[in-house]
């Protein structure tokens, strides 16, 4: 495939994670609720989780944001959903090393997250991206903290 055919492929994944983002909503008995921001445009996440026995079970979020850092919550819910603690916190330090150009497992597979990518060459855009991993990433290191 070429390389514009590839961020071609990318883009639409983006954009359909933004037009129908997957987990969008609120957990009303979750056990984990977490509010972020971006400083630098003010946009935001509430993101809540169900963890049980060490496992995330379940993860919706809600905010304001651009289409990268609504579509990267959706991708980030869908990717988390089903994993260990322990597993979704290793998932947000690829997704970071990916953020800052870093190497990573190519046979490693990401689903759909692997379409942000590109977004490492835009430094302004990555906070847009990593805002709803890092709303995760505390959630959960607080409840392994608790636990
Ligand atoms: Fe605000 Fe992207 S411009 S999160």
């Amino acid at each position: 495939m070429s390389f514009n055919n590839l961020d071609t492929l990318y883009r639409q994944v983006i954009m359909d994670h933004y037009k129908n983002p997957r987990n969008k909503g609120v957990i009303e008995d979750g056990s984990v609720t977490v509010n972020m921001n971006n400083p630098t445009c003010g946009d935001r996440i509430h993101l809540t989780m169900k963890v049980e026995d060490g496992k995330v079970i379940d993860a919706k979020f809600e905010g304001e944001g651009c289409s990268i850092s609504l579509s990267s919550a959706s991708m980030m819910t869908q990717a988390i959903k089903g994993k260990k603690i322990e597993d979704a916190l290793k998932l947000s330090k690829i997704f970071s090393n990916m953020m800052q150009g870093k190497e990573f497992e190519e046979d490693l597979d990401l689903g759909d997250i692997e379409a942000l990518q590109g977004v490492s060459k835009f430094p302004a855009r990555i906070k847009c991206a990593t805002l709803a991993w890092k709303a995760m990433e505390k959630g959960l290191r607080e409840q392994e903290k608790n636990n």
